[in-house]
C-alpha cells in the first residue's frame, strides 16, 4: 500500500509526520512512500532528503488521495475532501471532543486511528505521540526559561565570585514534568518537583531532584490525577506559593484528563516571587491555565518582574526533533500492524492497542473503545494470610541448619588438610564467607562494578591454574584444569554480555 505524507495544512504547524529517517523505515515495512512537495521544509527536512530515502515527491492531491494518509491532526474540511473512499486516516483526531468529526469519517467509509489515543500501557508507549510531543516539549520548557532568566542554571566558583545554581521547581510530574527536571538537572540547576500522586517521588529522585510532599495525596490506578476538592485546593496552593518564592523557575505541568487545567499559581503567589524570576505554564490554553495571571500563546513580564510564558506551541518550537519522533511513533505502529513486512497492514480489533486507536473502521464507528485498565501506581500486595507458626519458622531452621553444616564441613576440611594447605583453607573459606554476605547484601544496580571484581578475582584464578596444571599429581591438574575453565566462562561470558549490552547503545544506522 501506498502511504501520503501531506504537507500540514493548519498555519503555524511546523512538524511534518515523516522525516527521510522513518520514511526509509516505512519502505522497509513492504510500504510505498509518497510526500508532498515541500511538506518537511518548516522541520528543515527537503525533498531531495526524501527522494534520497525512497520516498516520492508529489502534489498536493496526489499525497492526500493514497491508500493510507498520515498527518499530525485532522486536517481541516478542504483536505479531508480529498481522502478518498475506503483510505485509512492516522492523526491526532481527539474524537471524545470531536462527534461530529467522527460522523464525518464514517460517511466517509474510511479506517481512522486516532494517534493521540494509543492507551498508556507500556506496549504501547514506543506509538505513544503524546508522550513524544509532552517529552519535547518539557525540555523545550526549560530551554524558554533559561533563554528568559538572567543567570546561569548552574552554580560555579570563579574568580570573580560564588555563583549559586538556579532552582527550579516542577509542579505535575507526568511526561512533560519529568522531562523538565532531566533538562534543568542537566544544566546544572538545583530541582525540586511536586504531584498529587506520590508514587512519582522515586522518579524524581532518580533523576536528581527532590520531592517536595503537598498535603494531598491520590492513588491513581491509570497514571492521571483527580480534580481536588476546595479544601485540599487550598492546602496545596499554599506550599506552591512557598515554594514558588525560594524558586528562580517555576515549570506547571499539571493536567486533569477532560478538565480545564488545575489553577497551581496564584497571583498573589506570582506576588512573592523574586524579580527575575520565570514561570512556565505548560497547562496554559483558552481553556485555563495552571498560573493565574498566564496568557494563553504569550510571553510577558509582571510589574514585579516575573516572566510568565503561557506558549501553547512548545514542540513546534523544535520542529525536526518533533517530527523524527512523530515520524518514528508512526512507523512503530506499523511494525506492529506489519508482521509480514509486506506493506498490508492488518488491523486488529482484538489488539488492546489498536483497538484503543479506532474511531472508524471502513465506515464503522468504533469509538469509544473498551477500557483499557492501566496500572502506573505500584501495585498494592495484600497483606499475606496469616500462616501456622510451625510452617514460617521451618525454613528460618531450616537455612540456619545448612549454614552449621557448611561450618562443620570447614572446620573438618581444615582439620584434616596436610598441615602446609590448612593456611590456604582457612583463607578460603573466609573469603568465601565474605564474598557471601557481601554480594548478597549489594543492590541490584551495584552488580555490574561487582562483575569487574569477580573478573579481576577470575584471573587470578586463570593464573594459579596455569602454575598449577603441569603438576605430577593427577589431581591438582585435573583441579586446575576445572578451575581454569570455569574462570575462563567468567572472563569471557562477562566480555560478550558486556559486548552485546553496549551494542544496544550504539546508534542504528538504519
Ligand atoms: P500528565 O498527565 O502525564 O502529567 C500531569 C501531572 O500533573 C500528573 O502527574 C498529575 O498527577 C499531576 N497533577 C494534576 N493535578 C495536580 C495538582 N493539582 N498538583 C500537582 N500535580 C498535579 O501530562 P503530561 O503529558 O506531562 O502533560 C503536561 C501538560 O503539558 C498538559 O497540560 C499538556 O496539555 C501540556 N502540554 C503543553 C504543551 C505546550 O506546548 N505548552 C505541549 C505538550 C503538552
Amino acid at each position: 500500500m501506498r502511504i501520503g505524507i501531506p504537507k500540514e495544512p493548519f498555519e503555524g504547524q511546523t512538524l511534518v509526520a515523516a522525516s527521510p529517517d522513518t520514511v526509509a523505515k516505512l519502505i522497509k515495512l513492504g510500504y510505498g512512500v509518497v510526500v508532498e512537495r515541500g511538506a518537511g521544509a518548516r522541520a528543515d527536512y527537503f525533498d531531495d532528503q526524501y527522494l534520497a530515502a525512497g520516498a516520492g515527491i508529489v502534489e498536493k492531491e496526489e499525497a492526500w488521495g493514497c491508500d493510507i494518509v498520515t498527518c499530525l491532526d485532522t486536517p481541516p474540511a478542504e483536505e479531508l475532501s480529498l481522502i478518498k473512499e475506503g483510505a485509512v486516516l492516522l492523526a491526532r483526531m481527539n474524537p471524545g471532543a470531536n462527534p461530529e468529526l467522527v460522523g464525518r469519517l464514517a460517511a466517509m467509509n474510511v479506517t481512522a486511528l486516532a494517534l493521540d489515543m494509543v492507551p498508556r500501557i507500556s506496549r504501547a508507549q514506543a506509538l505513544d505521540v503524546r508522550s513524544s510531543m509532552m517529552n519535547v516539549a518539557g525540555n523545550r520548557a526549560v530551554i524558554e526559561a533559561a533563554n528568559r532568566f538572567g543567570r546561569l542554571f548552574a552554580g560555579q566558583v570563579t574568580a570573580a565570585g560564588k555563583v549559586p545554581p538556579a532552582k527550579v521547581y516542577v509542579i505535575g510530574v507526568g511526561v512533560a514534568g519529568l522531562a523538565a527536571i532531566g533538562a534543568a538537572g542537566s544544566m546544572g540547576a538545583e530541582v525540586s518537583a511536586t504531584d498529587v500522586r506520590p508514587e512519582v517521588a522515586d522518579q524524581v529522585e532518580s533523576l536528581g531532584g527532590t520531592f517536595v510532599e503537598i498535603p494531598v495525596k491520590q492513588e491513581s490506578s491509570d497514571g492521571y490525577a483527580k480534580e481536588l476538592a476546595d479544601e485540599q485546593q487550598k492546602a496545596v496552593l499554599k506550599v506552591y506559593e512557598e515554594q514558588a518564592a525560594k524558586s528562580d523557575i517555576v515549570i506547571t505541568t499539571a493536567q486533569v484528563p477532560g478538565r480545564p487545567a488545575p489553577l497551581l499559581l496564584t497571583a498573589q503567589a506570582v506576588a512573592g516571587m523574586r524579580p527575575g524570576s520565570v514561570i512556565v505554564d505548560m497547562g496554559a490554553s483558552e481553556l485555563g491555565s495552571n498560573c493565574e495571571l498566564t496568557r494563553p500563546g504569550e510571553a510577558y513580564t509582571t510589574e514585579n518582574g516575573v516572566t510568565i510564558i503561557g506558549y501553547g506551541d512548545l514542540p513546534s518550537r523544535l520542529p525536526g526533533q518533533s517530527s523524527q519522533l512523530f515520524g518514528q511513533n508512526v512507523v512503530n505502529l506499523f511494525k506492529l500492524v506489519t508482521s509480514k513486512k509486506d506493506g498490508e497492514p492488518v488491523w486488529d480489533v482484538q489488539d488492546e492497542v489498536v483497538r484503543g486507536m479506532m474511531v472508524t473502521v471502513e465506515g464503522n464507528v468504533m469509538w469509544p473503545p473498551p477500557p483499557v485498565k492501566v496500572s502506573a501506581a505500584p501495585l498494592v500486595q495484600a497483606p499475606p494470610a496469616e500462616e501456622p507458626r510451625e510452617a514460617v519458622e521451618a525454613p528460618a531452621r531450616k537455612r540456619w541448619w545448612w549454614k552449621i553444616a557448611l561450618g562443620v564441613l570447614g572446620v573438618a576440611l581444615v582439620v584434616t588438610a596436610p598441615s602446609e594447605m590448612a593456611g590456604h583453607f582457612i583463607v578460603f573459606e573466609l573469603a568465601v564467607v565474605v564474598g557471601f554476605y557481601v554480594i548478597t547484601s549489594v543492590t541490584h544496580t551495584l552488580h555490574t562494578p561487582l562483575m569487574s571484581v569477580t573478573n579481576a578475582i577470575s584471573g587470578i584464578i586463570v593464573v594459579g591454574a596455569i602454575l598449577l596444571i603441569g603438576s605430577s599429581n593427577p589431581l591438582v591438574a585435573a583441579l586446575s584444569f576445572i578451575a581454569m575453565v570455569i574462570a575462563s566462562i567468567n572472563v569471557f561470558g562477562g566480555f560478550l554480555i558486556t559486548n552485546r549490552m553496549l551494542k544496544m547503545f550504539e546508534r542504528s544506522s538504519e
